[in-house]
């Protein structure tokens, strides 16, 4: 069987970024406004007042300090409380798009590749601005790629699915290299008036470039495993969602057309699921955790992973053993583990072992052993 390995990673990081400061700030405003509107309302008991959020609860529940988005005045102005992302026109390039060619071809650079090296494109994440034509296809026009696309869609597992999807072509021979971008702009569907959420997102794109392993021009990752599951849940779902809000029209104010979540049966939930999946994994592959040099796991929430990380090394691991972002990126959906695996990762050296973990709606987990090659 041919080998595939990662040969090149790209981060694309929006400008704009929002701290938590300012994030509740906002939310208070919004509040404060609501509640006055609603007096009579909320005084007769037929309205539920909007309680303030608090910038130590976001730190002390999640480990999020900031989150870039594509669009901060919308989110931030109390009488928008969503980004204003302007509808396009079918002549310009998509938004996510946009997004993934930045990161794409900072993946081909690390790779010393160019477009004419790749036979697919394959954009995998949480929402697509739209049904067809593919995402996928439309930036391997604007990339110059020869070959074929599609867009795919497992929401926080979406990249580490993809990356199965693609090791396994791969393997098979149906292709020798593929790229794999990551568009999250999670701002779009995430309801900022609600406070139990509004802090988890943010956005990003992250792009991976797929190779034979023999192919690679530099250090790179050989991929010597790859394990996915999903197993049906309510508990974070998204009706409809993505750019939504931005529309004038009555179903812009159903609760259910953004995402939603019960975080706490998630958490319960969950983190029983990833750490019996990401043992399995090791021990059909015949390794021990501490063969591992590094996690780059999910990011979702801070003590989510301190716990799996715990579970899976059997001891806490070291800071840089299991790196976390999203105390600056937030939740960034299924780029999370792949931007902690692009900027904590050059300092592995030849022979160490790591393991790319992903989990969420669906529910879905996705790990993936690497193998560091210089
Ligand atoms: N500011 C202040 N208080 C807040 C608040 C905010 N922004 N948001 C919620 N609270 C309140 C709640 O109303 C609740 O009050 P109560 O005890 O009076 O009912 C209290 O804080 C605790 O809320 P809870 O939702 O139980 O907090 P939590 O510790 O579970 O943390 C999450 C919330 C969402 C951060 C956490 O559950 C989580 O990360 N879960 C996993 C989510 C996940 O992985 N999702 C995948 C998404 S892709």
């Amino acid at each position: 069987m041919i080998a595939p390995a990662i040969t090149g990673t790209g981060v694309f990081t929006p400008s704009q970024s929002i701290s938590n400061a300012e994030l509740v700030e906002a939310f208070n405003a919004y509040a404060d406004r609501f509640n006055a509107e609603h007096a009579d309302a909320i005084a007769a008991g037929e309205v539920e007042a909007k309680a303030h959020s608090s910038e130590a609860f976001i730190l002390k529940a999640s480990g999020i300090e900031r989150r870039y988005v594509m669009d901060k005045s919308g989110v931030l102005d109390p009488d928008v409380m969503h980004p204003h992302l302007r509808q396009r026109s079918d002549d310009e390039p998509s938004i996510m798009a946009e997004m993934a060619l930045d990161a794409a071809r900072k993946a081909l650079k690390q790779a010393g590749k160019g477009p004419e090296d790749v036979d697919a494109v394959i954009v995998a994440a949480s929402n697509h601005e739209r049904p067809y034509p593919a995402i996928a296809v439309e930036v391997q026009d604007l990339l110059g790629i020869r070959g074929f696309g599609f867009d795919m869609n497992v929401a926080c597992s979406s990249a580490t699915f993809g990356i199965q999807a693609v090791a396994d072509m791969i393997r098979s021979g149906s292709v020798r290299s593929v790229l794999m971008v990551n568009p999250e702009i999670c701002s779009g569907h995430l309801e900022w008036r609600d406070r139990d959420c509004h802090f988890i997102f943010g956005d990003v794109c992250t792009a991976v470039l797929m190779e034979r392993s023999a192919d690679a021009k530099g250090p790179h990752f050989d991929i010597l495993s790859t394990r996915c599951l999903t197993q049906f849940s309510n508990n974070i779902r998204n009706n409809n969602g993505f750019l939504r809000r931005s529309r004038p029209d009555g179903v812009a104010d159903r609760r259910d057309m953004q995402f939603m979540q019960e975080g706490r049966k998630v958490f319960k939930e969950v983190l029983p699921v990833v750490s019996e999946h990401i043992a399995g994994h090791l021990a059909d592959e015949g390794l021990a955790s501490d063969q591992l040099k590094r996690l780059w796991l999910h990011q979702a929430n801070k003590s989510m992973n301190d716990f799996i990380g715990r579970k899976v090394m059997g001891r806490v691991p070291e800071p840089h053993e299991q790196p976390n972002i999203l105390q600056d990126y937030a939740n960034t959906s299924s780029a999370g583990s792949m931007i902690a695996f692009s900027q904590h990762s050059d300092d592995l050296v030849d022979g160490d072992l790591g393991l790319i973990c992903s989990f969420g709606a669906g529910y879905s987990v996705g790990s993936v052993i690497v193998r560091k090659v210089m």
